[in-house]
């Protein structure tokens, strides 16, 4: 790994247009919020940006679904995010906005410098277009079926599916989602990013980390998942790729450029920018300069993302990067993949979610519990299942029993035995090893002990391995607890005051260490447990890198003479009513799936609905085709003339049932020939669930060559 001198860390700025739920917060913010709070205690210097994402499509449907605004739809959910994260304990140095001038005018400038360089290619093509809506139809404004996975709600763009990058043109079966018509194409000018070209840079420096001399980055540093996606999108080849818009709503493109007129920058051309200028807003207002830690190649830039958004991070905007010159790359692009909720995709319009506000109304005081059963259950290198029996069982076999429990004993034995004053220990005196009964132990080696776990967990987060780092603090509160089990210390007081001594000392040891080590996960509790020892709370400067040196060199990281506070619980457990209660709400609150049939088909005109011609009719003789099971033959009396049609109803209806039988026949059906013989207009059938058919008659007793309409 290449020495930095400072770090950069972004999470994908959330889109403003609707609440956050955990699913998002799996994604791209506790993973980002545990790396920057572990090196923040490691003592370096690191920045963590993120910001509401305001501009684009998402908005501007949004507003139109809840008759807002897109100024008013993007103040109501930035503020509820800014309320939502400082709940959950996500610590963003700077939180920005992409409505804000400040990042307008960064993103023209972005946009001006490669328009200046001839990075664009500015391209006339056709375009879809919603006629009765007026309006070029691009990203979240049409759907389709993708062309990689089938998806059938792939949007223009993106395919949130399975995370390609998409143009509308290559949507099969396209439609508007305003009018939900079939678009037509028309003509307009944009601005293309030639990803083509960037197509040969970009692998070499995805593969070997490389670009020219310098070495960047170390690919098997990168996940698996996200080296496949982009060797994927590499191999299938890059197209160019607009990076502007249609639009009412975003970023102009700047005034000074050609034809700008009415065109906006594509919302993921501004959004990655964000990041710059969210940093910018940050250096302003903490007397910082902000170029260093964007423009230094002693940086360490790391983009914390779901995996739907790994082309945008890995390709696009580091494209955009390289076009301009002047900005580092990112050194590694850690995306999750996604978490679901109780054996289903979250989905927002479905209503299948836990929202991240809801969940912090519920159980106040509880922000820790969500967080540790996100961090054990994170989807970080495949999908992964949040359920609230989970959550419970994490709750209350983990915090409670395991690390809520030791603590307690601890607490409550130095209170009892030494009036909370941290004892003072024969050093020379062995006690039965926390990791093996049979063992024997001094308090220096099983202090080297907790070094070597810290160790190990330290390795853990530096590798983005935040599943098996969580582990690691339970291991060391399990150890702990084995400590108590196997020198009993309420049963050797009896016998032995001295070797309590180090046993409690030593304990103390552990839960001290947990305090710190607990932080980047769990910090509220870190919080908890500072004030229980009545320590300093972490400032999240370095305190890590000091208690590892202390261990190292064999020193206690609290004092002997040290008074603590009183027992408090640190977790309770949660019964099973409560997580019924939130089962129930789930399911209540979920739209209904949609069945096939209650999917209505695009709207058709008037006009051609009067196109067809349909008539009541009497079927007057019914014959098997030959060779074919499903075919029959029909002669139908239409009033005026009598026809042949063939119709698929033989595995529902015997010929000699249906002589006689009323029915509606499309009468002006191109005719065409089935197993030979020709068929001059269709039967209309209903068709059930099952696929079973049933004929569609006019009343008893109607005369047949009546029109339909
Ligand atoms: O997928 C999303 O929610 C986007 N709003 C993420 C944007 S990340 C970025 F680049 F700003
Ligand atoms: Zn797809």
């Amino acid at each position: 790994m290449k020495q930095f001198e400072r770090y950069l860390v972004t999470s994908a700025l959330p889109y403003a247009n609707g609440p956050l739920h955990l699913g998002h917060l799996a994604g791209a913010y506790l993973s980002a919020d545990i790396y920057v709070r572990f090196q923040r205690l490691m003592g370096k210097d690191i920045v963590y940006i993120c910001g509401s994402d305001e501009n684009g499509a998402a908005i501007t449907i949004r507003s139109k679904k809840e008759g807002l605004s897109p100024q008013e739809i993007v103040d109501k959910y930035d503020a509820l995010f800014r309320e939502v994260f400082e709940g959950i304990g996500i610590s963003f140095d700077y939180y920005h906005r992409t409505s804000d001038p400040l990042h307008h005018e960064t993103a023209q400038e972005f946009f001006k410098n490669l328009e200046s360089k001839g990075e664009f290619v500015e391209k006339e093509s056709e375009q879809y277009y919603d006629d009765s809506a007026k309006m070029f139809l691009a990203d979240r404004y049409i759907l389709g079926t993708c062309p990689k996975c089938s998806h059938e709600e792939a949007y223009g763009d993106q395919c949130e599916n399975c995370g390609s990058a998409l143009s509308p043109t290559e949507l099969i079966n396209p439609i508007s989602t305003l009018s939900k018509e079939k678009p037509v194409l028309k003509k307009t000018k944009h601005w293309y990013l030639p990803l083509d070209k960037y197509e040969a840079w970009l692998r070499e420096w995805i593969e070997t980390g490389q670009l020219g001399e310098e070495q960047l980055h170390y690919p098997d540093e990168w996940k698996n998942h996200v080296l496949g996606q982009c060797r994927s999108w590499l191999d299938g080849g890059l197209q160019p790729r607009s990076m502007t818009r249609d639009l009412d709503w975003g970023v102009d493109v700047p005034k000074s450029i050609e034809g700008a007129e009415g065109k906006k920058l594509y919302v993921w051309m501004d959004a990655p920018i964000g990041y710059i200028s969210s940093t910018k807003a940050w250096a302003k207002e903490n007397g910082k300069d902000w170029e260093p830690y964007w423009k230094d190649d002693k940086t360490a830039l790391i983009h914390f993302i779901g995996k739907d958004n790994i082309v945008f991070h890995c390709l696009i905007f580091p494209s955009i990067l390289k076009a301009h010159g002047d900005y580092v790359l990112p050194i590694n692009v850690p995306a999750n993949q996604f978490l679901n909720l109780e054996g289903r995709k979250f989905s927002t319009s479905k209503n299948w979610a836990v929202w991240v506000n809801d969940y912090l109304k519920d159980f106040p005081g509880k922000e820790d519990e969500l967080r540790y059963a996100l961090i054990k259950n994170m989807p970080e290198l495949k999908d992964s299942e949040f359920t609230w029996k989970g959550y419970q069982d994490a709750n209350n076999t983990e915090l409670v029993n395991n690390l809520a429990n030791f603590v307690n004993r601890v607490i409550v034995l130095i209170n009892k035995y030494y009036d909370g004053v941290v004892p003072d220990y024969d050093e020379n005196l062995m006690i039965t090893a926390a990791e093996n009964e049979e063992d024997m132990a001094y308090h220096e080696s099983e202090m080297l002990l907790l070094y070597d776990n810290l160790d190990s967990l330290c390795s853990a987060l530096r590798k983005y391995d935040f599943r098996a780092a969580l582990k690691k603090i339970m291991d060391i509160s399990s150890l702990g607890n084995q400590l108590l089990q196997f020198n009993a210390p309420w049963k050797l007081v009896k016998t032995d005051e001295e070797t309590v001594k180090v046993v409690m000392n030593l304990a103390l040891q552990y839960v001290t260490a947990i305090s710190v080590a607990i932080k980047p996960f769990l910090p509220f509790t870190s919080d908890k447990l500072r004030n229980l020892l009545q320590l300093e709370l972490l400032q999240e400067k370095g305190e890590l890198v000091d208690i590892m040196d202390d261990l190292a060199e064999g020193k206690n990281i609290i004092e002997i003479g040290h008074t603590i506070g009183k027992p408090t619980h640190l977790f309770t457990r949660i019964e099973n009513s409560v997580m019924d209660e939130q089962r129930n709400k789930l399911f209540a609150g979920a739209v209904q799936e949609e069945s096939e049939e209650s999917q209505v088909k695009p709207n058709i005109a008037f006009e051609d609905f009067t196109k067809m011609d349909i008539r009541t009719a009497t079927i007057l003789t019914a014959e098997k085709v030959e060779k074919a099971d499903k075919l029959l033959k029909l002669e139908v009396d239409l009033g005026f003339e009598k026809r042949t049609v063939v119709s698929g109803i033989a595995k529902f209806y015997k010929p000699e049932e249906i002589i006689g039988q009323e029915v509606l026949v499309l009468a002006n059906l191109a005719p065409r020939k089935i197993r030979g013989v020709e068929s001059k207009g269709m039967i209309l059938m209903a068709e059930n669930e099952e696929g079973r058919l049933s004929f569609v008659s006019p009343e008893k007793g109607w005369s047949n060559g009546f029109s339909v309409s």
